[in-house]
């Protein structure tokens, strides 16, 4: 059977299933059922040694839209002390301690990591890439004393001498994590300079949510009375996330790396190990399904490692990078739609797509026609709600094989 055990960066995790920080582990209880339900690691809500802010967690979700974070109550460094030990002291995974120092303020940085050291934390993850802290001020212009969340996690050269300052300052593993506003390729190889041991990527890009057109453009969600740049999450970001941590890879090969953003599938979590992550991370998808999905997902990857036969993650890590080219390097094969007349039921889907006129209908039913004007784009397979195109190699015949999403 598939062994799900891996080292990350130090870590011998049961399984690779690390729970992301957010107020889905910011006390004991939660942290016990993420590893009652599976999970191999937890990553604590972030700390401060003075939260710069007050923030009260709320969200939008506008399904199959997004999922809109913008606040979160984030705790201060003695909690998160006593979150750290209490976690370890009833539970068995390994507990990471999510924590931003002041800005550019070495010496901060360096004391809340020893914190944490100190309270039992098994690695730090260092919070250079919070989308709700420090960004928008920026991005406005008003001024800040501090450089604090994405704003310094876009910044290469300060990203590097906080991670030099906290490796130094502490034993265990240290781990920066990423913003996706940032060039990552860049920051994280800066950041192996100073001393991570691995990166995590990525953190939630800035967005705004729908508002109210009817109440002159206030937020939607009247908990509040105005609103800021959100953090973005889940499914959304999901092919974001897979890019940069291919990005990440492609840079720092041997740099080991924390692969979350969107991840709502066993599937996913094999793509994202595919794209080079060493393990994956969950948040989103376990606020709107519960820790239980981390069974399924177990569960699932287990056949599937064993009907490929890949006995360890190791496997299969990092191989679809092979096949990531620059756009002039693309090669192309001709691929058709070929409908099937028993599943159509003549409902024209694939005659209104606006890009491309090669589709008609013809007694009722969809027929491929003008063949020569046919791209092989694959739309209409997908749009298809009766399964009833398949693509299909135009030389050989042959049916192509898709996943069904
Ligand atoms: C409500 C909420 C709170 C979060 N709090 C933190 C945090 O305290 N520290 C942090 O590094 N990331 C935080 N994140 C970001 C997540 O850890 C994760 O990186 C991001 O949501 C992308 O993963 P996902 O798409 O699976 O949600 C938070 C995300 C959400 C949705």
């Amino acid at each position: 059977m598939a062994d799900l055990r891996v080292n990350f960066a130090g870590l011998k995790l049961e399984n690779p299933f690390i729970v992301a920080s957010s107020e889905l582990t910011n006390t004991v209880e939660k942290i016990k059922l993420a590893e009652k339900h599976g999970a191999g690691a937890a990553i604590t809500k972030l700390c401060f040694l003075d939260i710069p802010f007050y923030a009260k967690p709320y969200h939008i979700v506008e399904k199959r839209a997004g999922f809109f974070s913008p606040s979160g109550d984030r705790l201060t460094v003695e909690k998160a002390q006593r979150l750290v030990d209490g976690a370890k002291k009833q539970t068995k995974i390994a507990i990471i301690a999510n924590m931003m120092g002041p800005g550019g303020d070495l010496e901060g940085w360096a004391k809340l990591a020893k914190k944490l050291e100190d309270a039992g934390a098994d690695m730090i993850e260092m919070n250079m890439s919070c989308p709700n802290i420090g960004l928008m001020a920026k991005q406005i212009g008003i001024e800040t004393s501090k450089e604090m969340g994405a704003v310094l996690g876009r910044n290469p050269d300060m990203a590097r001498e906080v991670t030099r300052a906290v490796s130094e300052a502490v034993r265990i593993p240290v781990m920066a994590k990423m913003t996706p506003e940032a060039n990552t390729q860049v920051v994280a190889a800066e950041c192996a300079k100073g001393g991570a041991a691995a990166v995590s990527a990525i953190n939630c890009p800035q967005s705004l949510p729908s508002v109210d057109i009817f109440n002159g453009g206030k937020p939607i969600y009247p908990n509040t009375d105005n609103h800021s740049f959100a953090g973005l999450c889940g499914p959304w970001i999901r092919p974001l996330a897979y890019r940069h941590v291919a990005q990440i890879r492609m840079k720092s090969p041997d740099l080991p790396i924390a692969g979350g953003g969107g991840l709502a599938s066993w599937r996913h979590v094999v793509e994202m190990i595919m794209y080079g992550a060493t393990v994956p991370t969950f948040c989103t998808i376990l606020y709107l399904k519960g820790f239980e999905i981390l069974g399924k997902f177990k569960k699932k990857l287990v056949e599937y490692m064993d009907r490929m036969g890949y006995e360890t993650l190791d496997a299969f890590r990092g191989m679809a990078l092979e096949h990531i080219v620059t756009p002039d390097k693309v090669k192309y094969n001709n691929i058709i739609p070929r409908v099937d007349k028993d599943r159509c039921n003549g409902c024209g889907v694939c005659t209104g797509i606006g890009s491309c006129m090669v589709m008609d209908l013809k007694d009722g039913k969809a027929a491929v026609v003008r063949k020569d004007e046919c791209y092989g784009c694959g739309v209409c397979y997908w749009l298809c709600p009766k399964d009833a195109i398949v693509m299909v190699n135009e030389e050989s015949g042959e049916k192509v094989n898709l996943p069904a999403f």
